[in-house]
């Protein structure tokens, strides 16, 4: 079966197509390609993405990546496309709207169903992917013993969830996840996102931010000032990242006001800051290991690109003896590679009927 994946639920416009079939009741599946456009740079002018710019891009870029992926006439050759996978959310509702109607669009012209994919769930299956090269091996997603714990750290979410699906068998099985921890305010990549900005940093600040950590680190920096570590011993384990952006903001207006905003300051803080959201990430995620005898971590969303955060997990699970999956770094940030794999997993769970139960009408 071929599926094809639409990610628009953010500032990346993406489409992807994979190649499945089923082995012994196992999901086997082979990229075929992949494409992202990212609307970052646009932007970056604003400070963070402005929803009805990413609603004009996506509906400029679809068709454009489309006719690369598919060739141009592709709305009128019947493509052999079996399934159309599409992010029907949480994110921005315009963006999401665009590759919803692009997808309906597909389907009614191709005669295929649609599946309606949830993007964190997205993020969970991507990091279960060995191989994520274009035209690569068959492959099975990586397998785990059940619960898992997933800390998904993104632009839009911060959540811990339980994973009680072995995403590799056919059809999954357990009950679907559920949610044991979030933020009850910004998500990392926001705070990250937003502290960048107080740094005169560009959108999106993630990357940015992890440099000037790096080069603190290296220079071996003195901390300009203690951040807060927001509610990491409030006994739940859920986050909460904006009084850590106030926190810098006074930092930075009381550096401003001492003529002593240097580049030295902003690499320390950066560092500061870096640490103190790895110290709560880290804290919440050992103590959901505990609290629901996790036998496999999974780590996801955009944020995981982060170098001294992978760092950390992967010391944790070492310590704890656990597998730990992390998405490879071209598939960390947002995709429709991920969206693609998880309307695999759930396609298994319909009859070969594409107007079986289970498929989606919008
Ligand atoms: O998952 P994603 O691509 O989009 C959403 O679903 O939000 O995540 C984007 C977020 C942005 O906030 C970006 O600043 C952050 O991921 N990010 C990073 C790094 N690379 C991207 N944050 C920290 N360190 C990084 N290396
Ligand atoms: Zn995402």
């Amino acid at each position: 079966m071929k599926i094809l994946g639409i990610e628009t639920s953010c500032d990346e416009t993406a489409l992807a197509i994979i190649e499945t079939r089923e082995n012994e009741g196992v999901l086997e599946l082979r990229v075929v390609d992949s494409l992202v456009h990212s609307q970052a740079e646009l932007h970056s002018a604003y400070g963070g993405v402005y929803p009805n710019l990413a609603k004009r891009e996506h509906n400029k870029n679809l068709p454009i990546l489309a006719s690369k992926l598919l060739g141009q006439d592709y709305l009128y050759n019947k493509i052999q496309i079996d399934r159309i996978a599409v992010t029907e959310g949480p994110g921005l509702e315009p963006a999401l709207w665009t590759g919803i109607t692009f997808a309906k669009n597909l389907s009614e012209a191709w005669k295929v169903p649609i599946i309606a994919i949830n993007h964190m769930e997205g993020h969970i299956v991507g990091s279960l992917l060995k191989d994520d090269r274009f035209g690569g091996e068959w492959q099975k997603l990586k397998d785990f013993e059940t619960p898992a714990v997933a800390l998904l750290i993104s632009g839009g979410h911060t959540q811990l969830l339980k994973v009680d699906n072995n995403y590799s068998h056919c059809p999954i099985v357990g009950s679907p996840t559920s949610i044991i921890g979030e933020t009850k305010d910004d998500a990392v990549g926001e705070a990250f996102d937003k502290v960048a900005r107080l740094l005169g940093l560009p959108y999106p600040g993630g990357p940015h931010i992890s440099l000037l950590a790096e080069e603190s680190r290296a220079k071996k920096l003195p901390s300009p000032i203690k951040l807060p570590r927001p509610i990491i011993n409030d006994g739940t384990l859920n986050f909460s990242f904006s009084g850590l952006k106030t926190a810098v903001l006074y930092a930075v207006q009381k550096a401003a006001a001492a003529h002593n905003l240097n580049d030295d300051f902003k690499k320390s803080l950066a560092r500061e800051f870096e640490d103190s959201v790895a110290d709560v990430l880290d804290t919440k995620l050992r103590k959901a290991i505990e609290q629901i005898g996790a036998k496999a971590i999974i780590i996801g969303g955009g944020v995981s690109a982060n170098h001294s955060l992978r760092q950390r997990f992967q010391n944790t699970a070492k310590e704890y003896s656990l597998p730990i999956f992390l998405p490879s770094r071209h598939i960390s940030g947002d995709n429709a590679l991920m969206i693609a794999i998880a309307g695999a997993i759930h396609s298994q769970e319909f009859s070969t009927d594409p107007h079986a139960q289970g498929t989606k009408s919008f």
